[in-house]
């Protein structure tokens, strides 16, 4: 836990190509993905957009909300980013067509320690720290998120981050090595499903 708090607290901006970076991050999961027979589909109106972000931050906003993703979405449904760009915003959505959340529930589930249903088997390993996180992060970006579900059809959480840049930083260089933070996050964030997705992995691939 200690390991996840490091760092929280202080953004690290950079101009960044934030299109970029989520369609890498969706790569890096996509063995995982497939693994549970799920499709990550990613749509995007501009090839590349530059913003002052945290890809570090990124990243693991974009890894809470895909895991959450594929562990509520049955296999063989759908899940989907998209991105658009507009004027000075860009919004990111990511979409499942899984369970769904409660409508009385959704006003809590950025709250910390929140999981709808405690009971359930691939929930209890999970932190329910997870959206927290993800709201704090968006929050240091001075972006908004919101949460929308209809039970039993699907989920949808969008993201909207200011499109702006900062004075100081270029936006060439690659502060982090994805796929290493992204092993470690994954057996974090996906915890009990990590390693049935190994196994199912393995299989997949003949092993
Ligand atoms: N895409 C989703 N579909 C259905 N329920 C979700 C989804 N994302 C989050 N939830 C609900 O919100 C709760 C909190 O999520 P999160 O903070 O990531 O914690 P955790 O993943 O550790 O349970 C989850 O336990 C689940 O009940
Ligand atoms: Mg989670």
């Amino acid at each position: 836990m200690s390991r996840i708090h490091s760092g929280v607290y202080n953004l690290d901006l950079y101009n960044y190509n934030i299109v970029g970076l989520i369609n890498n991050i969706i790569l890096s999961i996509k063995d995982y993905s497939k693994a549970h027979n799920l499709n990550v589909e990613f749509f995007s109106n501009v090839d590349e957009c530059i913003i002052a972000c945290d890809p570090e931050k990124i990243e693991r906003i974009m890894l809470n909300l895909l895991s959450n993703a594929i562990k509520f979405t049955e296999s063989g449904g759908h899940i989907k980013v998209d991105i658009h760009k507009s004027e000075d915003e860009i919004k990111i959505s990511v979409n499942d067509s899984g369970i769904g959340i409660p409508e009385d529930k959704l006003m809590y589930i950025f709250n910390r320690f929140s999981q709808v249903d405690k009971g359930l088997h691939r929930n209890r390993e999970g932190s329910g720290i997870g959206l927290s996180l993800v709201k704090s992060f968006v929050d240091m970006h001075e972006g908004k998120i919101n949460v929308s579900s209809k039970l039993g059809e699907g989920t949808e959480f969008t993201i909207v981050l200011p499109v702006r840049e900062i004075e100081d930083r270029s936006g060439n260089e690659q502060p982090i090595d994805i796929s290493q933070s992204n092993v470690e996050i994954m057996q974090i964030e996906f915890a009990d499903i990590y390693r049935t997705s190994i196994l199912k992995l393995n299989k997949f691939l003949g092993g």
